[in-house]
């Protein structure tokens, strides 16, 4: 009887515990579906926040946008025929809409160079009019490729002014008409050409400081600063974005001032042989290059560094594509 018992409470608790295992794995179903339903749920409303989500603010367009190239420092008959010649190459390829001479496209040496040393005989080999009528010829190759053009004076054109007032005439009108010619804007025909010619001695548009020029948020001005960290010195003494010359070396410096936002220097190095006699035995430091921007229509702009390394522009396999 007691075995009985046993037997019977046995298959009881078994039976028990297989209702229970049922009752369980219904429970572990429901909440498995739950637990997927909420998972969905959840999806649902990620995707649902993610389209309430305000696009983001497209990337300015560039194609079709104004194109810049900013070169200077060819100095006429002391031009290097490699560093033009792939200047060139590109200004074709890039055909800019606009293009800005920094000054020093003439040399004006012999006669016009009175304190340079002229210590050797070869220095004196090249005339003024073989200097004018080289910078005349880089000027009609580049013009075909540019919708404009714009020409700061150089402290190497700024030499004739110097000389003429060296002729110690007694009457301005007289200086003025030697000055005129032989400066740059006459002997290169520049009205002619249509190309605008800023003069270093006077102020142009909003500029109270005589011989800078601004474009798009971008100052110009031949000569700023020599120093070895002349960049620094540019962007400092302008407060503003600045492109210079005169250091025939390639330069950029961006710098963030609380009062300025972002603002940089550039320079795009020179166009001429790297070894003028007037620098005697010093190595020069000099660099051929030349700078490009893209201006979006927002105002924001793009400015590369072109540099041209023995004859070759880094920009060429860019600006062929
Ligand atoms: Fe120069």
């Amino acid at each position: 009887m007691a075995e009985k018992l046993t037997e019977r409470g046995v298959q009881m608790t078994v039976e028990m515990q297989k209702a229970k295992n049922v009752e369980l794995a219904a429970q572990l179903a429901a909440e498995t579906r739950r637990r997927e339903e909420a998972v969905e749920a959840l999806e649902k409303s990620r995707a649902a926040n993610r389209k309430k989500r305000p696009a983001l603010p497209k990337a300015p367009k560039l194609k079709g946008d104004v194109v810049e190239v900013t070169t200077g420092d060819w100095h006429g008959n002391k031009v290097d025929p490699a560093g033009f010649s792939a200047f060139l190459a590109d200004l074709k390829m890039i055909q800019p809409d606009r293009l800005i001479l920094g000054g020093d496209i003439l040399d004006c040496g012999g006669f016009l160079a009175e304190h340079h040393a002229l210590g050797y005989v070869a220095e004196s080999a090249d005339s003024y009019e073989d200097d004018v009528a080289t910078a005349n010829g880089l000027l009609d190759q580049v013009q075909p490729l540019a919708s404009e053009i714009h020409y700061l004076e150089g402290n190497h054109e700024w030499r004739v002014e110097r000389w003429a007032l060296g002729q110690k005439l007694s009457h301005a009108k007289d200086i003025e008409l030697l000055r005129r010619t032989f400066a740059a804007e006459h002997v290169l025909g520049l009205a002619d050409r249509g190309i605008r010619y800023y003069r270093s001695g006077e102020t142009h548009g909003d500029s109270h400081v005589p011989g800078w020029v601004k474009f798009d948020d971008v100052w110009f001005v031949h000569r700023l600063s020599r120093s070895a960290n002349s960049a620094r010195a540019a962007v400092q003494s302008a407060a503003a974005n600045v492109v210079y010359f005169d250091t025939h070396r390639a330069d950029y410096l961006p710098v963030r001032k609380i009062g300025t936002g972002h603002i940089a220097a550039w320079n795009p190095g020179c166009l001429c042989r790297f070894q003028p006699l007037y620098c005697q035995t010093r190595p020069t430091e000099w660099t051929h290059g030349y700078l490009v921007r893209w201006i979006s229509r927002t105002g924001k702009f793009l400015m590369i560094n072109v540099p041209i390394i023995n004859g070759i522009s880094l920009g060429s396999s860019i600006f062929s594509k």
